[in-house]
């Protein structure tokens, strides 16, 4: 990777005051002045960098078994990437669509403390499991805190200016309802969920674009309340097809949030290298594989 500090035009180079291994030494340490994150310059500026490849466990790994049972998780490593780089360690962080617990998981491998909503029982459930076996101590330790209910009216009982960062991943419209392709048959076969639940007030379940992305930011406007001032949000979206249509959900999301004093600040993309490609559209139309996600950053910009 470039070290920013090995530019030859950094002034502490031409004036000739440091030498090289002092200049790299100095890309490890955490500047005094840092009060975002633990990251070294080095870190830091690695992970401005606007792709990314997704990284998951592999279909192999024991620790999938429990995550497979959710038919949308999001890669516990990307989320820790977030979490290191928008917290220090100790800090809150909010999920309120936490499904099977990834971001609990993250922050309890990263020391920080998770508090997660989720509607599903069940997933509840999973996710103290989860917790258990793929963490063990540091999730205790960590105090991570799972509420099962609906993020619509538990995101409003959040005490304001309380959490440090909010990462999550919504649900997608009602899209697990469509898509109808080989992966899905599959998960019917192997008898694991193909949506979240058949609750009226899953937002999965909502049948009218503009109703659903309305309750969304309804949502995310209430963690933006919960969010202390000029804290970072991460919303992990994907745009998605209705019928012919591409729907370009993260704009739609990111200008929705704009009403909430939720600043969008950049998009970093997921590259997601593992998903299967299917011959949509062959041989009559062009219909895109879409394999990659949006990270929405956005900043809370109210006013103290
Ligand atoms: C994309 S999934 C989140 C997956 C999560 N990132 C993970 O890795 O497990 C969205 C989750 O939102 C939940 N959900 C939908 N409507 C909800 C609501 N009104 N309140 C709370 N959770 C809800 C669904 O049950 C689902 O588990």
């Amino acid at each position: 990777m470039t070290n920013f500090l090995d530019s030859s035009t950094s002034p502490a180079h031409s004036l000739g005051t440091k030498d090289d291994a002092a200049l790299d030494a100095d890309s490890r340490k955490v500047d005094p002045r840092n009060k975002l994150n633990d990251l070294s310059s080095t870190e830091w500026v690695a992970e401005t960098v606007s792709v990314w490849a997704q990284k998951g466990l592999g279909a192999r790994h024991p620790d999938t078994r429990i995550e497979r049972q959710h038919p949308a998780p999001f890669s516990f490593t990307d989320v820790g990437r977030l979490i290191r780089f928008f917290t220090k360690a100790g800090a809150v962080v909010l999920d309120p669509f936490v499904g099977i617990g990834s971001t609990l998981k993250a922050c309890a491998l990263h020391g920080r403390r998770g508090i997660g909503f989720e509607l599903n029982e069940e997933y509840v459930t999973l996710t103290h499991e989860r917790l258990l076996s793929e963490v063990g101590f540091a999730a205790i330790e960590h105090s991570q805190i799972i509420q099962c209910g609906d993020a619509r009216i538990l995101t409003q009982e959040l005490p304001t200016d309380s959490i440090d960062f909010v990462v999550t991943s919504p649900p997608y419209w009602n899209i697990l309802h469509k898509e109808d392709h080989k992966a899905r048959q599959e998960r019917i076969q192997r008898k694991l969920d193909t949506r979240y639940s058949d609750d009226p007030r899953d937002l999965g379940n909502i049948g009218d674009y503009a109703s659903f992305l309305s309750d969304l930011a309804g949502v995310l406007g209430e963690c933006g309340r919960a969010l202390k001032p000029r804290k970072y949000m991460a919303v992990i979206v994907s745009d998605f097809r209705d019928g012919p249509r591409y729907i370009t959900f993260h704009s739609h999301l990111a200008e929705a949030l704009q009403d909430h004093s939720l600043e969008l600040r950049g998009l970093t993309i997921l590259h997601q290298r593992q998903k299967r490609i299917f011959p949509y559209g062959y041989p009559y139309a062009y219909v895109p594989n879409i394999h990659h996600q949006y990270v929405l950053i956005l900043q809370n910009a109210k006013a103290k």
